[in-house]
């Protein structure tokens, strides 16, 4: 399908896919988080069932997220190494290309970073298929940028403190990461997923060498629910 850039109606059937994907998701059910632990099962749904059509992925909006879009506007990356964790349908990675980065992007999902591809055939972004959770071990301490935005809230949380390991182990010294979440109060109950992140979640990330450089609490708008934009510094 040819893709037509988003409005109304798209967000309306983005909707009503997200209802259908929730209704097969195990982690909406009491107990259910044990069938799909990683939830991997489900992702490979989402870009399968999507069958091509954008509207049906709950998290595409065919552009940069707008707090990436905002952090890069003041910034050149040029030269530097840099990795987009869970790069879905690819709009964030490119524009860390179009900042001057030199972008590795992956994700779980084959079908997501073929389709990442084929969006942006003559892309200078390296898309692979890779697990966060057993990344090559030749991208240990390669990237001089890590960027990460929205997979931490969309995964449990007993795997929150081996992702934020995980995370720390691909950067560079002297290298930082960038992490954009949703954001709850501490204690405050959501019926996730996706579950936005408390602040000792996002504190839990300053591990491995890393310390939190900026943390910004951005509140909502009309257009955003509350959101963290965060940066840690590994020690050079
Ligand atoms: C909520 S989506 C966000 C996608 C993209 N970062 C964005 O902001 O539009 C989370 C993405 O992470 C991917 N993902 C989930 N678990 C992963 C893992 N262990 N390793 C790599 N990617 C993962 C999913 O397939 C999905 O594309």
């Amino acid at each position: 399908m040819g893709e037509t850039g988003v409005n109304e109606e798209f967000f309306a059937r983005r909707a009503a896919a997200r209802a259908r994907l929730d209704a097969i998701d195990p982690h909406k059910r009491a107990g259910g988080a044990t069938a799909d632990p990683q939830r991997k099962d489900w992702f490979e749904a989402v870009y399968r069932l999507a069958e091509g059509d954008a509207a049906n992925v709950p998290w595409a909006n065919l552009a940069p997220h707008p707090l990436l879009a905002d952090w890069l506007a003041t910034r050149r990356l040029d030269h530097l190494r840099a990795l987009d964790i869970g790069c879905g349908l690819g709009d964030n990675a490119e524009a860390l290309a179009a900042a001057g980065a030199r972008v590795t992007a992956f994700d779980l999902v084959e079908n997501a970073v073929a389709w990442a591809k084929r969006r942006f055939p003559r892309s200078a972004v390296d898309y692979r298929a890779a697990d966060l959770f057993a990344a090559p071990p030749e991208w240990r301490g390669g990237f001089d940028l890590v960027h990460e935005c929205y997979t931490l809230q969309a995964l449990p949380d007993s795997l929150l403190d081996e992702a934020a390991q995980a995370l720390a182990s691909l950067i560079a010294p002297g290298g930082l990461l960038l992490v954009i979440a949703r954001a709850r109060d501490e204690g405050q109950e959501v019926a996730g997923p996706p579950w936005p992140l408390p602040p000792s979640r996002i504190a839990a990330l300053a591990v491995g060498g890393l310390r939190c450089e900026t943390l910004e609490d951005i509140p909502a708008t009309d257009a955003m629910v509350r959101h963290w934009r965060a940066a840690f510094r590994r020690d050079g």
